[in-house]
């Protein structure tokens, strides 16, 4: 079951994502949030800082795991993903910071550290929800096309695209990661539900073909339509190229 929201814009789209994890929070206090960084998650986050201030929403018994984390980083690093986390939501609710989850990207031993984080989620129980952003290949946490879909969390060599984009973020570009760790396609598919944000129009293109045609590893994201439990709410501009009226089995 695909679920489709059109927001209006960037606002609208936060409050209708903070809506959809406000509703897990409150249906299930001790939920387990698969979360993600980047752009797209940064007015939902604040959104539920602010309904928790209001006294709406107690995190006081969920639990986070994180999709990803930059290899070598710390988390007092402004670049690592632990220091988003922190900085855009931890530190303003009432998380017990022991119950967040990042891949540690200091792991002197990587694939320890990957078995370490696949043995944590299934010891909480699996992700209740899975909140998504989504690159312009279509690639969701660091499963860039031509990964597998049947791995879970792994050590991913950044592509020189992303060495180069993530550059402007670096003060200096030789401390640019060339490696993250990042939850597979597997542990991604094994969350009950999914949710799935994307604004702009410069996402309209990958929208469209993650989401209307095939499923195939060059386009990561597309897996997610044999998910049974996906929401995807995107603004109109993210959804510029996309015919909802014809879909089938579909709100929206
Ligand atoms: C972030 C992540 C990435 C982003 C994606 C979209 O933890 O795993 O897959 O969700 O790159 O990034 P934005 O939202 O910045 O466009």
């Amino acid at each position: 079951m695909i679920r489709i929201y059109k927001a209006k814009d960037y606002n609208d789209l936060s409050r209708k994502a903070a809506n959809i994890i406000s509703a897990q929070i409150i249906m299930k206090p001790n939920c387990v949030l698969g979360l993600a960084t980047g752009s797209s998650p940064v007015g939902t986050y604040r959104q539920l800082v602010e309904w928790y201030k209001k006294g709406d929403l107690d995190f006081s018994e969920v639990h986070t795991v994180n999709l990803d984390e930059y290899k070598g980083l710390s988390g007092d690093n402004t670049e690592s993903y632990r220091y988003f986390m922190n900085t855009n939501l931890f530190e303003h609710v009432n998380i017990n910071i022991a119950n967040t989850n990042v891949p540690n990207g200091q792991a002197v031993d990587p694939e320890a550290e990957c078995r370490r984080y696949n043995e944590l989620i299934r010891s909480l129980g699996g992700i209740d929800l899975q909140l998504l952003g989504i690159g312009h290949n279509g690639h969701i946490g660091f499963n860039e096309p031509e990964e597998a879909f049947e791995k879970e969390t792994h050590l991913v060599a950044l592509t020189q695209s992303t060495i180069e984009a993530n550059a402007r973020l670096f003060d200096d570009p030789k401390d640019v990661p060339h490696y993250a760790f990042t939850m597979g396609i597997k542990s991604i598919m094994q969350a009950r539900k999914i949710l799935i944000i994307a604004s702009g129009a410069d996402k309209a293109q990958i929208m469209h073909d993650a989401f209307f045609g095939p499923v195939t590893p060059k386009i990561p994201a597309s897996i997610l339509q044999i998910h049974n439990d996906l929401t995807i709410v995107a603004d109109e501009a993210a959804l510029s190229q996309t015919d909802l009226k014809g879909m089938k089995n579909s709100d929206y």
